[in-house]
């Protein structure tokens, strides 16, 4: 299959990566608040470059791939500076579609005029889907291919951001992370029943912190490729979301569930779209 529809010469991979940071220049790091929330996702965005390459090399893609998958890593979150900037919220629920607000970023500023016409569509499109419950049937096989990848991708450093928050004593509560959400225990309803139909959780559903949680471990029923589940496997993401939350049968239960589906999906071997 022919995975990559545009390709990006090494000047405007200069340019895009200048743009980048005289961008987010522009924000005011004194303001203690959004310098914080702007460092926050500039370090998630570098890190989701990171692993979306190793990604992408996992799964064999060529030098032109990976580049077209890296500038997806590098702008899936650019509305995130200017939602925080305006809104003071990464909810997008009582603020923007964080993932449309960047798409509308790029297009103002003329970041990617200089690509053709298909290039820069393609990776718009596949912006805007990264945030989306699920992907649209139909799509091209390439933009569901790299919409895929940028959603594993993501949802790995998100694992990373979550658990690295969970595991340390001393922190102190964030905002952005717990989204003033009360810490009581038990399962809501619809939190149940979708994870016990294998499905990725709805934001309307979630009631209390350990709901949160347990839409964060279900995110394992939209992971798409076979490394992903190994990775997430190996830096045992589950594990410390399980490790954070009260004592509770119900609560073991559905984690074993969890596990029990990512051990499967990884012992169905390297096929590339496993999900
Ligand atoms: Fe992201």
């Amino acid at each position: 299959m022919k995975r990559n529809p545009g390709i990006i010469d090494v000047s405007s991979v200069r340019q895009i990566r200048q743009w980048f940071d005289t961008y987010l220049d522009t924000f005011d790091m004194h303001d203690k608040e959004l310098s914080e929330n702007v460092t926050l996702k500039r370090e998630h965005t570098i890190r989701v470059c990171n692993e979306i390459d190793w990604l992408g090399k996992e799964l064999g893609l060529n030098e032109a791939e990976l580049v077209m998958a890296w500038v997806l890593a590098l702008f899936h979150d650019i509305g995130r500076f200017e939602q925080f900037r305006t809104y003071r919220t990464f909810v997008d629920m009582i603020s923007v579609n964080h993932a449309e607000f960047g798409v509308e970023i790029l297009k103002e500023n003329s970041v990617l005029a200089m690509l053709d016409n298909t290039t820069e569509e393609f990776i718009y499109k596949v912006i805007s889907y990264h945030n989306r419950p699920s992907l649209p049937d139909e799509e091209t096989p390439e933009c569901l291919f790299f919409s895929r990848l940028l959603r594993d991708a993501d949802k790995l450093d998100i694992w990373y951001v979550l658990t690295s928050y969970y595991s340390r004593t001393d922190r102190e509560k964030n905002r952005a992370i717990e989204l003033n959400l009360p810490d009581t225990p038990g399962v809501s309803p619809g939190v149940y029943e979708g994870i016990m139909a294998h499905r990725v959780i709805n934001h309307y559903d979630v009631r209390s912190l350990n709901d949160f949680k347990i839409l964060q471990a279900a995110w394992v029923f939209d992971v798409n490729f076979h490394p992903t589940f190994k990775r997430l496997n190996g830096k045992a993401y589950l594990e410390m979301i399980r490790a954070s939350m009260p004592e509770s049968l119900q609560t073991d239960g559905i984690f074993a569930m969890i596990k029990s589906y990512v051990t499967q999906k990884i012992s169905n071997g390297n096929s590339p779209c496993s999900a």
